[in-house]
């Protein structure tokens, strides 16, 4: 079921497909003899979707009923995602894209606007800005949570007096400093918009993404820690911006109103189907048990690679990090790519050019800046396997080319 698409979210590269269920040429001693007598594996694909036979039941149920678009479906997993995360309100969308731009918009940026984002993350996050009118504004990364320093992002507010909001990315599934961020954005009136598209469950403290910010977007993009296949959602305890974004996503309709011709305000058609909505509240009934598969993964690994020479992800305390890619970071990335590769293990570069590098921001001028952390992470980060239909199978082969790699150098 491994979806590759390299439009959306840097692609997936080696390893396509999966028997990452099977558990066939285990080594007895279930350390280094994972390959079969033949020497040949099976490949690990880097992700992995999983759709349970009630997804597909509760499909066919709304594929009988005649609520195929926007419906009720679609309400039930906009108030049961908004109650996972601790938030009032949920507002589907088509993708997390859509639920970016819907929220800015919602939040009222405007021509000219500034607003302060990660170089490090896929390009939506930026061009959600960019789509509402404003321009992003980027600010370096933590060197090791890969997210935006709050230092640097003081740093650009000392300089700047045009910055109206900050859009935090919890990239790979770890989430960003919300304390500091949203204090910083406190101190002078900003909004904050949580770009959650990777991290659906994690927490600062028990409180969960999305519970940080004025607003905060999922995507359920097949790699994501769940699926709706595309999908997304906007969630928000203020009850104006849950309208605005409403409004926004069904042609600026009175949200008040029959769903009829009442246009209000400018809008598009962001909608989620109800097919989709009933995908995502089987897969939200999973979520739990898959970031538990996913975390298991991830331990398991940071216990085999302790001794290499390679940086590992961080959780900082009181941080829980939910794996949606589990990255280790080399100078020789390119190497150990290379390595994986031949021995069909999946892994990605999630991001090789920063989003201030890329030809698509050749013309926004706050593009010029120089962003070194971003930069050398660019060239160093890879992603290995991490998802839960990953087999004790699967990870032993993962770790073996993971240390065979680097005993040969
Ligand atoms: C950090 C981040 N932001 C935004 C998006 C956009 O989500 P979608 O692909 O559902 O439009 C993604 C997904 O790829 C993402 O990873």
């Amino acid at each position: 079921m491994t979806e590759p698409n390299p439009e959306t979210d840097g692609g997936i590269d080696s390893g396509g497909g999966s028997e990452s269920g099977t558990d066939a040429g285990v080594g007895t001693d279930g350390t280094d003899s994972e390959l079969g007598s033949d020497g040949a594996s099976t490949p690990v694909p880097i992700a992995d979707p999983e759709l349970s036979a009630d997804a597909i039941e509760r499909v066919e149920s709304v594929l009988e009923s005649d609520r195929l678009a926007d419906g009720p479906e679609v309400r039930a997993f906009e108030d049961e995602f908004a109650t996972y995360c601790g938030t009032d309100e949920g507002v589907a969308t088509a993708n997390g894209t859509t639920a970016l731009h819907a929220a800015l918009e919602a939040l009222g940026v405007e021509d000219g606007d500034a607003v302060i984002t990660s170089p490090f993350s896929f390009v939506a996050s930026a061009n959600a800005i960019r789509l509402a009118g404003g321009t992003p504004v980027f600010a370096d990364i933590d060197p090791e949570t890969y997210t935006l320093d709050p230092d640097a992002v003081e740093r650009v507010l000392e300089e700047r007096d045009d910055i109206v909001g900050l859009l935090p990315v919890h990239l790979y599934g770890l989430p960003a400093d919300m304390p500091a961020l949203c204090a910083l954005a406190d101190e002078r009136d900003l909004f904050v918009v949580e770009d959650a598209c990777q991290a659906h469950g994690a927490a600062i403290d028990g409180t969960r993404v999305g519970g940080f910010g004025d607003a905060a977007c999922f995507s359920f993009y097949p790699t994501k820690n769940m699926t709706t296949g595309e999908g997304g959602m906007i969630v928000t305890d203020r009850a104006d911006v849950a309208d605005r974004s409403a409004s926004y996503v069904n042609h600026g309709r009175d949200t008040s109103g029959t769903g009829g011709y009442d246009h209000v305000d400018l809008g598009h058609n962001y909608r989620l189907t109800s097919v989709a909505a009933a995908i995502g509240r089987v897969q939200l009934e999973r979520l739990s048990q898959f970031n538990r598969a996913r975390r298991e993964n991830a331990a398991a690994y940071d216990d085999r690679f302790a001794d290499l020479p390679l940086e590992t992800p961080t959780e900082p305390a009181g941080s829980r990090h939910v794996y949606h890619q589990y990255t280790v970071r080399t100078d020789d990335r390119d190497g150990l790519e290379t390595t994986l590769s031949e021995r069909e293990v999946g892994t990605g570069v999630y991001y090789e050019t920063p989003i201030h590098r890329l030809p698509a921001y050749e013309t926004v001028s706050t593009a010029a800046a120089t962003l070194p952390r971003a930069e050398r992470a660019a060239d160093e980060v890879l992603s290995l396997p991490v998802h839960p239909g990953l087999s004790e199978r699967d990870r032993r082969i993962v770790v073996e080319a993971v240390r065979d790699h680097f005993a040969s150098q």
